[in-house]
Parts: structure tokens; sequence; C-alpha cells
């Protein structure tokens, strides 16, 4: 497993760092226009500590110490519950980006290792997201299940809403993106609804 550079500055994202946050998806997530603009990241408070199942939690990546240049974001999600009403504990591994110049350092692995921390801190029991052609290897080597590229997840249990009842769904992806997915339990029972690749639930 590769590791860190030792001089990384791992911190909770905020608003004095959208506007390299914003540059960095420019450079390299160009399929995701909603992180272009650095007032979009303030004006939808896309940033939290995921201290609770309903947080958001977004970390930036600095190399050289705080005030080093920004290198790396994840940003995480309860998107179910902000485009769905869903409640369920689950988290969307929004976007997941490092600088072409600092890739191959294990900077991606590390951010993930602090999402999948404070998910289980926080009582997720399913992290998933939807991952473009060219990432599907770097989940995969991350250990994450995928769906077929195009193909939908379908809630498996039905899954709670705010309102109180229980809808079953199905989700498709973006054009030619592949849904990911990794269950942080496997004790029986223990997950209430959560999501598979159609393909698996026939
Ligand atoms: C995908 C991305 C986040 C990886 O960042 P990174 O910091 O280079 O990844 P890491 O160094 O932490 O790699 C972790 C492991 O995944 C492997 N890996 C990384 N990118 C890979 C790829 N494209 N294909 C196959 N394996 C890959 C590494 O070899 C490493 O394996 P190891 O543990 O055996 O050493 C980065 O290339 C990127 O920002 N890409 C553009 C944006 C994007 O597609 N984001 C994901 C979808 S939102």
């Amino acid at each position: 497993m590769s590791e860190s550079t030792a001089d990384d500055h791992v911190t909770f994202a905020g608003p004095a760092d959208t506007g390299e946050m914003a540059q960095l998806a420019r450079d390299v997530l160009p399929f995701m226009g909603a992180l272009h603009d650095d007032e979009s990241w303030r004006r939808f408070r896309r940033f939290g500590q995921g201290k609770h199942a309903s947080d958001q939690y977004t970390l930036v990546v600095r190399n050289g110490g705080p005030g080093g240049h920004l290198v790396g974001f994840v940003w995480v999600d309860p998107a179910m519950l902000i485009d769905h009403n869903i409640t369920e504990p689950w988290w969307c591994i929004n976007a997941l980006a490092i600088a072409p110049d600092a890739r191959g350092q294990g900077r991606a692995a590390a951010l993930l290792a602090r999402v999948e921390a404070a998910a289980r801190a926080a009582g997720i029991v399913l992290l998933y997201g939807q991952s473009v052609p060219e990432a599907r290897p770097f989940w995969q080597k991350m250990k994450f299940s995928l769906g077929n590229p195009d193909e939908a997840v379908r809630t498996r249990g039905a899954a709670m809403l705010t309102s109180g009842e229980r809808v079953n769904g199905t989700f498709s992806p973006s054009s030619g993106d592949s849904w990911f997915l990794r269950y942080l339990t496997d004790v029986p029972g223990s997950v209430r609804s959560g999501l598979l690749p159609v393909s698996w639930t026939n």
C-alpha cells in the first residue's frame, strides 16, 4: 500500500478553500460542472465534519503544511437524503480529486481511509458513488464493488423516508458511469436497507 508523504496537511474544508477546490475541480473533474464555481461551494455549503449521518464530510489536503498548495479534496454527503428524502445511513462519495503531479503517492487512499473512519463513527453502513470509466480500476483497488457502466442500483429492502414511509427505488448513474459500493458491516441483519446493482438482485 502506498503511503502519503510526511509533509501533507489534511483539514476539514471551509470557505477559504473554495477557490483552489474549484480550480482543481475544473482541472481534473471536467464532468462535474457544479464544482467549478467557487461561489457554488459556499452557496450550497458543501462543508461538514461528518459528525452524524446527515452531515457532509469534506476534506482538503495541502502539501507543505497548513499554508501549502492544495493538492486534493474529497467531498462526501448524504445525497439520498438531499435528493430523495431517504434517511438511510448511507454516504455518497461525490468527488475525489488529486492534482496530477501529486498522484501515485497514496493521497486518495489516505483521504478514503479518513472517510471510512468518519463514516463508521457516524453509524454509516454504506459508502457509494459514481465512477467515470477511467477511475473504475481505482475504486476496485480501494475494495469497492462496481456495477457495470450505465447499470442502475436498486434498494434492497425498502428505504426509510423522512416522512416515515418506506419505499423501494432504482437509481441510474450518469451516462457511461458506474456505481461503486462498499458496505462497512457484514453483521447479518444490521443493514435495514441498502443498494445493489440491479443485475445482482435479479
Ligand atoms: C483517481 C485518483 C483520485 C487517484 O488518486 P491517487 O492519489 O493517485 O491515488 P493513490 O495514490 O492513493 O492510489 C491508491 C491505490 O490505487 C491505485 N490507483 C490509483 N489510480 C489508479 C488507476 N487509475 N487505475 C488503477 N489503480 C489506480 C494506486 O496504484 C494505489 O495502489 P497501491 O495501494 O497498490 O499502491 C486520481 O487519479 C484523480 O484525481 N483522478 C481524476 C479524478 C477522478 O477520476 N476521481 C474519481 C472519481 S470522482
